[in-house]
């Protein structure tokens, strides 16, 4: 079931979407919750940080599961999905580092790191789930034909998914350079994300105004992996008004 709300501006998307999210951290005795990289949830992350600021909300009893990592890369490289977020949200809290799992996708066995990936996922029942969207309908990192009933797993990265993230990468002049994007990442699966009581599902601008109709309005296919969401119980969807124009 999803709870739509389109805004004018991308801070008021985050500040609506933080709203469900704090719920959560301040109503929940010990929180689970699945965090996201990219831009889209920045917003959001900026939010909870000035509530922990503020406020003193503490973060010091969740445990926290993110959704995928990139596999050709070392942990501390700069665009890690491991450095993004202690850049951009566990540096800024008091969250102790025992309680962070990101996927580790840089193992000599990197099937053996999905299976042991899930099987610490699966002990916890995650409360709220961020998720962004990739321009062709991937949520974490299911790419399109990914099964619905997918657990964590390896991915090959599409040729579109690569473009759209060269930004991150760049060479000496300061230029997309595709050469350095990663073309495998370990990524939860389809069905482990389904398994989340709540999701915060944020979209903003043009390039993805395709894929959160595909979302929203579009047959249920593995073809737009984010379409599954059209079976969870409660997805809460924040779009700014590009991202809303094909509705
Ligand atoms: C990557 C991530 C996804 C994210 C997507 C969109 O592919 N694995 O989790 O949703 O990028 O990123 P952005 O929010 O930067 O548009």
């Amino acid at each position: 079931m999803f709870n739509i709300t389109v805004r004018d501006t991308y801070e008021e998307v985050s500040r609506e979407a933080a709203e469900i999210m704090l719920n959560v951290v301040k109503g929940t005795e010990k929180p689970i919750l699945g965090l996201a990289t990219g831009s889209s949830p920045v917003g959001l992350y900026q939010e909870m940080i000035r509530d922990h600021k503020e406020n003193g909300t503490s973060y010091k009893d969740i445990i926290t599961f993110n959704l995928d990592e990139y596999c050709d890369i070392p942990k501390d490289h700069e665009q890690s999905y491991w450095t993004f977020m202690h850049e951009n949200l566990f540096n800024e809290l008091d969250c102790p580092e025992e309680n962070i799992h990101v996927p580790a996708g840089n193992l000599e066995d990197e099937e053996q790191a999905c299976v042991d990936y899930e099987t610490e996922l699966a002990k916890y029942s995650v409360d709220v789930q961020v998720l962004g969207i990739g321009s062709d309908g991937h949520i974490a990192f299911n790419e399109p034909g990914t099964p619905f009933d997918s657990l964590t797993h390896l991915m090959e990265l599409t040729e579109q998914t690569r473009r759209d993230n060269a930004r991150f990468f760049l060479d000496e002049n300061g230029d997309p350079d595709m050469d350095q994007v990663p073309k495998f990442a370990i990524t939860q699966g389809l069905a482990s994300i389904m398994r989340a009581k709540k999701i915060i599902m944020i979209a903003t601008g043009l390039n993805k105004a395709d894929a959160v109709y595909g979302m929203l309005k579009g047959p249920k296919t593995e073809d737009c992996p984010a379409s599954i969401l059209q079976d969870h119980p409660e997805v809460y969807v924040f779009l700014d008004n590009d991202a809303a124009s094909k509705l």
